[in-house]
């Protein structure tokens, strides 16, 4: 096997991923708070904790008082289990191959996994049969997602067969929600109506069932009614609330870099690829290092605005011309103070930047909120989600820990 080694000595990047882990701690223990008291936290942090880091964004979660993880692949669950981390762990997304060669380490490390077919099912208890264990089983049930579980009519049979088998252990059924952001469709509702009857018919038949969960970030923060033993939050976690909230969430990534260049254009003036822009008047342009090839949504051009704090406060600079694999082209307007070297937040938290460095001259402007990327995903056409997965591997990480008792 071999290991990439980064082309890029990221001292030498202009770009970075500031990873705010008290923001994460934060914002769990915001959501945590205003749960249903039998309810438990399931930090779902798969895709790499939506760019944010696994392994750290699962023990800031764990800190703000999530006492669940969630993972979709089966190897981020075995990488919680092996980091040490020492709470249930659920993960439900699979395939026959993989299954049959990590089955036996999920089930010795204790992972509990999302069963939603007869060949799962079979996979599972051969697995647990081999191990000489129990498999703790969730039953996930297809409640109108059209992806992963069994169908409301094949329910009732898998879960007979769940219980009757002696290497499995029957511990919760689940479903997913197609549209909980959507407040005003009766979706949801839809949803939640087969997956009660069902649960219904399935404890009359195979005895209680421990737990229920169907809450993702949407329901837990609009359905209180929905958030059952166990909530499986992911967005809302990393500072975005995908309906409106009373909640105080915090972004807990910015993508940072620093103007390149400065320079003074004329009326006429165009920019980047297919001249889809041209300046209108004489105006001071600032190119920044970062485009698409670092995660930027191409889709997003001349939509965005970005933040940079120059010596005379913070000032947004909308994005102009075509994203570029590399850079972006920003109108800085004909009087900025901006210079080459000041910061750039493209999207994220206030305080994502460096304090100044000793010496450097005091700013003394206003300060600004910067763009986030919920403004991106509107620009865009896409989702938050997305915006933060997106980050490429260019874009070196930096994880800020919060001081110790300093996660308030
Ligand atoms: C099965 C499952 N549960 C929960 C979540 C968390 O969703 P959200 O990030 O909207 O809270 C996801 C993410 O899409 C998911 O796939």
């Amino acid at each position: 096997m071999s290991i990439a080694i980064p082309a890029e000595d990221p001292r030498h990047l202009p770009n970075r991923a500031v990873v705010d882990l008290g923001a994460i701690t934060h914002n769990t223990r915001q959501i945590a708070g205003s749960l249903a008291e039998q309810t438990a936290l399931m930090a779902v942090v798969k895709a790499d904790a939506y760019g944010h880091g696994m392994l750290g964004a699962a023990r800031a979660a764990l800190a703000g008082g999530a006492t669940w993880l969630g993972a979709a692949h089966p190897a981020s669950a075995l990488a919680l289990s092996r980091a040490g981390i020492d709470v249930p762990i659920f993960t439900w997304l699979y395939d026959p191959r993989t299954a049959r060669e990590l089955l036996p380490a999920m089930i010795s490390a204790s992972i509990e996994i999302s069963v939603g077919s007869r060949r799962m099912l079979e996979l599972v208890s051969e697995a647990a049969r081999e191990s000489d264990l129990r498999a703790r089983v969730h039953l996930k049930i297809d409640t109108g997602m059209g992806r992963g579980g069994a169908l409301p009519e094949h329910v009732l049979e898998l879960g007979v067969r769940t219980r009757e088998d002696e290497n499995l252990n029957l511990v919760a059924t689940w479903t997913h929600l197609s549209s909980a952001d959507a407040l005003g469709e009766d979706t949801t509702d839809r949803q939640i109506d087969i997956f009660d009857s069902i649960c219904e018919d399935l404890t009359e038949e195979v005895g209680p069932i421990a737990l229920q969960h169907v809450a993702n970030t949407a329901a837990t923060l609009s359905r209180r009614d929905l958030h059952r033993d166990l909530v499986r939050t992911g967005i809302g976690l990393y500072g975005y609330a995908p309906v409106p909230t009373d909640l105080d969430l915090r972004p807990a990534m910015s993508l940072t870099s620093r103007i390149a260049m400065v320079k003074e254009v004329g009326a006429g003036q165009s920019v980047g690829y297919g001249r889809i822009h041209t300046a209108a008047t004489a105006t001071r342009l600032g190119l920044i290092p970062v485009g698409y090839a670092d995660g930027l949504d191409r889709a997003a051009s001349g939509a965005v605005s970005v933040l940079v704090r120059t010596r005379a406060g913070d000032q947004f600079a909308p994005q102009v011309g075509r994203i570029s694999m590399d850079q972006i082209v920003v109108d800085l307007g004909p009087d900025s103070a901006a210079r080459e070297e000041d910061e750039v937040i493209i999207f994220g938290a206030p305080d994502a930047l460096d304090a100044p460095a000793a010496g450097a001259p005091e700013i003394t402007g206003p300060r600004l909120d910067p763009p986030t990327a919920e403004d991106w995903a509107r620009a865009a056409g896409t989702i938050p989600y997305e915006i933060l997965t997106s980050l490429s591997v260019r874009v070196p990480r930096e994880v800020r820990s919060p001081a110790a008792g300093d996660a308030a």
